[in-house]
């Protein structure tokens, strides 16, 4: 068995675990951009000490290159911090932003979003 593929997907709107990743759909080459990464968009997970988000990773995935690149990781405590955060990154290449949140109860889940460049 390999790791990917206890990876899980769906779209967000109907399945709780999925991240989102809100950013544009093209940017300047070289230009900073914002990136925000969440849990429970449009259904709210739990965050209790039972049940929480405890991490997402942030990557990109460049055309040119078969090898993702990390851009983040933020972890959150249970009760008190809300399983969303915001980075700021440039790119001079078109690429895939790829989300990995991990859930302690349901595992591990992502989802990308194409960068253009303008
Ligand atoms: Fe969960």
């Amino acid at each position: 068995m390999k790791l990917g593929e206890l990876v899980k997907s769906a779209d967000f709107k109907n399945e709780k675990h999925v991240p989102v990743i809100v950013a544009p759909d093209k940017v300047k080459a070289g230009e900073k951009f914002e990136v925000e990464v969440s849990v429970g968009k449009e259904i709210a997970h739990p965050n209790t000490v039972e049940h929480y988000i405890k991490w997402i990773e942030l990557y990109i995935k460049y055309d040119d290159n078969p090898n993702i690149v990390e851009l983040g990781r933020f972890d959150f405590s249970p009760v008190t911090t809300e399983p969303k955060a915001k980075a700021t990154i440039k790119t001079d290449k078109k690429g895939t932003l790829i989300a990995l949140s991990y859930c302690n109860l349901h595992g591990l889940w992502e989802s990308q979003k194409e960068i253009e460049i303008e």
